[in-house]
């Protein structure tokens, strides 16, 4: 599985950005929900999040301690939600938020989606990473899916709405290799 390494300023490497595994639900649910309490992202249960960890691309330190995430929600066949970009109160302004959201659109062109849009209350985070403003009301699947959590009792809160088109010159830094998914899947398929 890809992994990206990043390294502090002296130039080793303390976090990796990889694909989530099983073993990092509980870590991303810690992390997104005093994030969902706020009303920044959805909130998630454990059971949303492992049932859908192949979306997820997290951030870890050397010990494995989830420090970012963010996840890819498919619409269609050719349009995703980069969603819950959650990273640490720590860690922020570091680039590890710049990092996840790079990791899944990088799983966004891996898996053919050519547009990915965002919903956000902090404007400049997106627009940095290339986004354009743009109204919620192009996706009508998202608003289809507020219509039906706010029936639920979901509290949905206004944000702004930013897409990004991958087209096919577009390039994500390659993610880093997780040695023990990888080598499972070998198995697997060896
Ligand atoms: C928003 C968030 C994901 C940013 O993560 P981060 O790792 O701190 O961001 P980065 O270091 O990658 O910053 C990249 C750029 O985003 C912008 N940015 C980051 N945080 C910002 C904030 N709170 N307000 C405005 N701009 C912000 C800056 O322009 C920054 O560029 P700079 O380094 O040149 O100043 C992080 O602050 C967070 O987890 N916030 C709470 C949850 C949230 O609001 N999620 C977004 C919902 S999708």
């Amino acid at each position: 599985m890809p992994l990206r390494g990043l390294s502090d300023r002296r130039g080793s490497t303390k976090q990796v950005v990889r694909r989530a595994t099983r073993a990092d639900a509980s870590q991303i649910l810690e992390l997104v929900t005093p994030y969902a309490a706020q009303g920044l992202m959805l909130p998630r249960t454990l059971d949303q999040i492992a049932s859908r960890i192949d979306n997820y691309v997290v951030a870890a330190d050397a010990s494995g301690r989830v420090l970012a995430c963010a996840a890819l929600e498919e619409y269609s066949p050719s349009l995703a939600e980069v969603s819950s970009v959650a990273v640490s109160p720590s860690h922020h302004g570091k680039g590890l938020g710049t990092q996840v959201v790079l990791g899944v659109e990088r799983l966004a062109r891996a898996r053919d989606i050519e547009e990915v849009f965002a919903l956000s209350l902090t404007d400049n985070f997106f627009l940095s990473l290339g986004y354009t403003p743009c109204t919620v009301a192009r996706y009508p699947e998202k608003l289809a899916r507020y219509d039906s959590l706010s029936k639920a009792g979901v509290e949905i809160i206004p944000k702004r709405c930013f897409q990004k088109v991958l087209d096919k010159t577009w390039s994500a830094p390659r993610l880093v290799e997780n040695t023990e998914a990888t080598n499972r899947r070998r198995r697997i398929a060896g």
